[in-house]
């Protein structure tokens, strides 16, 4: 595997088995409220969020963020939404002083508590533990307060125009001029319509996990419903994601005052194209 699946938008790259049923149409799948994301992220979800990243490829995508934000040691980043912490512990142990962001009261407990076992890397003279803010993305605070900031774990498709407007001004408003923002993700339309499949069926550690999924084209929107079996039990959770092209998402960037500085395909820094699985935007404020 290659990137990390998102929970609620490329569990399919975790596929194991195919479905042999058709899927049944579905009232609830085609009437996903735009804020699913506001109760998606609380318990067994977040589950299969922890036990999906495998610390190397944490350890990989930190590697790559060091590479494309070109910040120094000392300076101050944004990790938004940071989920647990898990790149902010990465970052910070590498000398950035980092802040992360959630929207997840549950993942901020858990990387505040973490914080108190935090160690830094070997090496850094002024190290500095991440601190965690619970908020929401559409309304990031602060003016030219950062030197950097990225947005990762497959998080971007979440917001429909507006509230993107909204996060991204943010982020604009809130990095120094010339600051980088670094964004990945599996939602591209490049990257998730050439292999589109409306149901899969995976085990990610001790959840099994049966995805349906529709695409709307008329609204370019994919609808995701999340079968969670565990222990015997069962639970479903409704996500949507918006595609956007890769093209759609530099003018979004533009528009709101980050310049592109390069598109890549992979953590290697690979060129993106056609049916890469994840795309990695670096763009910088404007000055
Ligand atoms: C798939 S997790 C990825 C977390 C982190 N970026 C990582 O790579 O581990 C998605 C995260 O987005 C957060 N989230 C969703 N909508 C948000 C919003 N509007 N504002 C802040 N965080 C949000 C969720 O709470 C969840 O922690």
């Amino acid at each position: 595997m290659d990137r990390p699946p998102s929970i609620a938008g490329s569990l399919r790259l975790l596929l194991e088995t195919q479905l042999t049923s058709k899927p049944q149409p579905d009232k609830q799948l085609s009437s996903v409220p735009t804020n699913w994301y506001e109760d998606f992220f609380h318990g067994v979800t977040l589950d299969l969020w922890r036990q999906a990243i495998a610390p190397k490829h944490t350890a990989a995508e930190a590697d790559f963020l060091i590479k494309a934000l070109q910040c120094a040691p000392g300076a101050e980043v944004l990790d938004v939404p940071c989920g647990n912490g898990r790149l902010s512990f990465a970052l910070a142990q590498q000398g950035l002083r980092v802040t992360g962001l959630d929207l997840s009261k549950e993942f901020i407990d858990e990387a505040r508590a973490a914080v108190e076992k935090f160690h830094p890397g070997e090496g850094q003279s002024a190290p500095a533990a991440p601190q965690f803010i619970l908020g929401d993305k559409r309304a990031i605070q602060g003016e030219a307060i950062y030197d950097g900031a990225y947005c990762f774990g497959n998080s971007f498709g979440f917001l429909d125009y507006p509230d993107m407007e909204k996060f991204l001004a943010g982020v604009a408003r809130a990095l120094k001029p010339g600051a980088r923002f670094v964004l990945e993700t599996g939602m591209a339309a490049e990257s998730i319509l050439p292999d589109f499949e409306e149901q899969t069926c995976h085990q990610i550690g001790d959840i099994n996990v049966i995805t349906r999924e529709r695409y709307n084209a008329a609204e370019s929107c994919i609808y995701s419903e999340y079968i969670l079996e565990r222990a015997g039990k069962s639970e479903s959770r409704f996500a949507r994601h918006w595609i956007y092209t890769s093209a759609e998402i530099q003018r979004m960037l533009q528009r709101a005052g980050l310049e592109i500085l390069e598109l890549y395909g992979s953590l290697k820094f690979e060129p993106y194209k056609l049916g890469c699985q994840e795309l990695f935007v670096v763009s910088e404020a404007r000055a």
